[in-house]
């Protein structure tokens, strides 16, 4: 191979150099396709409208970690493994109780995920972690918002789906079937993305041989961030940041700013997706008819007034994060809780990719261009 050299540095031996690895294919995978350039999402051969219309989280479930739907008796079995794993350890609990109010609520489930691996019965292999693991992220996400509250915290039932369970033990009461739709079908619709940052630090970390509460545990501190799943929660600031201004909010001026400003505005782009978000598309319609309903319409027009914006000022179309941002709110949950939901259901999607990497594994390892000096002289302490 000639010598190919950058800044002056041999890179002969570096031939592919892509900043945020992009485009770069790492793995093979049965769990999810995306076509960036039609808005096309499968989840294990289903597309997501159809997913989106037919399918229960706990369905969904069964499908990314089996690559098949569950059976009516697969499906009882999974139901009953996942309300029978809800409770939560006592020094769990304890944990969420007395740890700091103020705290970041994905910092906490982070802290508390990686706890959950100390009261693992000694016998559960890693489809048994995912379940339970499944099953105790909501239980945690309600217990620190109720003890941050300073609420009673709530047991988890022994019936129900995860979502109906959820929006119970964060409310203390039981949800309508409109309220436990909704939430089911956000769950559906995160469930799993390709390899997302979060995902390829699941896979990252299982490649390793380390074990599955440490991957989960990674990929929750890589969702966390603003430019991946903690998009979410910073949408709705911007928009109750703009409520603020009362009769001068105006989006449009709001977005042109910010584009000029060179900032971003969250909740839009993507990697790999050039035009609407498919999922996004299921969420506008839930953001629309929720406004609607409990009359945060303004809510709804504003971000409406910020997709089309974007559109003609710089063709970026809006991604999940945009739309579920209202839905969440609309159902009574409070912002800073919007990526912990994100989480609850992208667990599932970390896990199937877990079983994947641990069937087929090798190690991550990609390189590094090294750009600094070599060959230094050595200066002792007092004379530097
Ligand atoms: N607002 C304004 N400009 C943007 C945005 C945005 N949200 N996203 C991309 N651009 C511009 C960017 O400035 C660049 O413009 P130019 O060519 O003039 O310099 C161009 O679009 C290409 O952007 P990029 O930064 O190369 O795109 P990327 O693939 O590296 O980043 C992204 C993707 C999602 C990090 C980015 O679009 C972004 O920061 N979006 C806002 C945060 C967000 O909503 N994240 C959620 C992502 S989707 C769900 C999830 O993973 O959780």
């Amino acid at each position: 191979m000639a010598e190919q050299k950058i800044n002056n540095i041999d890179v002969t031996d570096y031939p592919h150099i892509n900043r945020g690895l992009d485009g770069i294919v790492a793995f093979s995978t049965t769990k999810s396709s995306i076509d960036g350039k039609t808005g096309e999402l499968i989840f294990s051969g289903y597309h997501i409208d159809t997913l989106a219309e037919n399918a229960t989280f706990e369905e969904v479930c069964f499908l990314l970690w089996n690559d098949r739907l569950p059976n009516k008796t697969e499906l009882d079995e999974l139901n009953q493994k996942l309300r029978s794993k809800r409770n939560l350890p006592e020094p769990v609990l304890n944990y969420i109780k007395s740890t700091n109010k103020k705290a970041e609520p994905m910092a906490v489930l982070r802290t508390a995920v990686s706890m959950l691996a100390d009261f693992q019965d000694d016998d559960a292999d890693d489809t048994e972690s995912a379940i339970a693991i499944t099953a105790q992220i909501p239980s945690i996400i309600a217990a620190f918002d109720r003890a941050r509250n300073g609420k009673e915290i709530v047991a988890p039932l022994k019936d129900g789906s995860t979502a109906f369970n959820f929006l119970y033990m964060l409310n203390g009461e039981k949800p309508g079937q409109a309220a436990e739709r909704t939430m089911d079908l956000c769950l559906v619709l995160h469930a799993e993305h390709g390899m997302n940052a979060s995902t390829f630090s699941c896979r990252t970390v299982c490649a390793t041989e380390s074990d599955i509460f440490s991957a989960v545990t990674g990929a929750i501190g890589a969702l966390k961030g603003p430019l991946h799943g903690g998009a979410n929660t910073a949408v709705m600031n911007t928009l109750l940041n703009l409520k603020k201004q009362g009769d001068d909010a105006d989006p449009v001026a709001f977005t042109k700013g910010k584009l000029e400003r060179k900032e971003k505005m969250m909740g839009f782009g993507h990697r790999v997706y050039k035009v609407f978000d498919p999922r996004a598309v299921h969420l506008r319609k839930m953001s629309k008819e929720l406004s609607e309903e409990t009359g945060h319409e303004y809510l709804y027009e504003w971000s409406e007034a910020m997709v089309k914006t974007m559109k003609e000022e710089k063709n970026i179309d809006p991604n999940v994060d945009f739309f579920s941002a209202t839905v969440y709110y609309s159902i009574g949950i409070e912002p800073d809780l919007f990526t912990c939901i994100f989480t609850m259901s992208r667990v599932t999607g970390w896990t199937a990719h877990f079983f994947e990497q641990k069937a087929n594994n090798r190690l991550i390892r990609p390189r590094a261009l090294y750009v600094g000096d070599k060959n230094k002289e050595w200066v002792p302490v007092e004379k530097r």
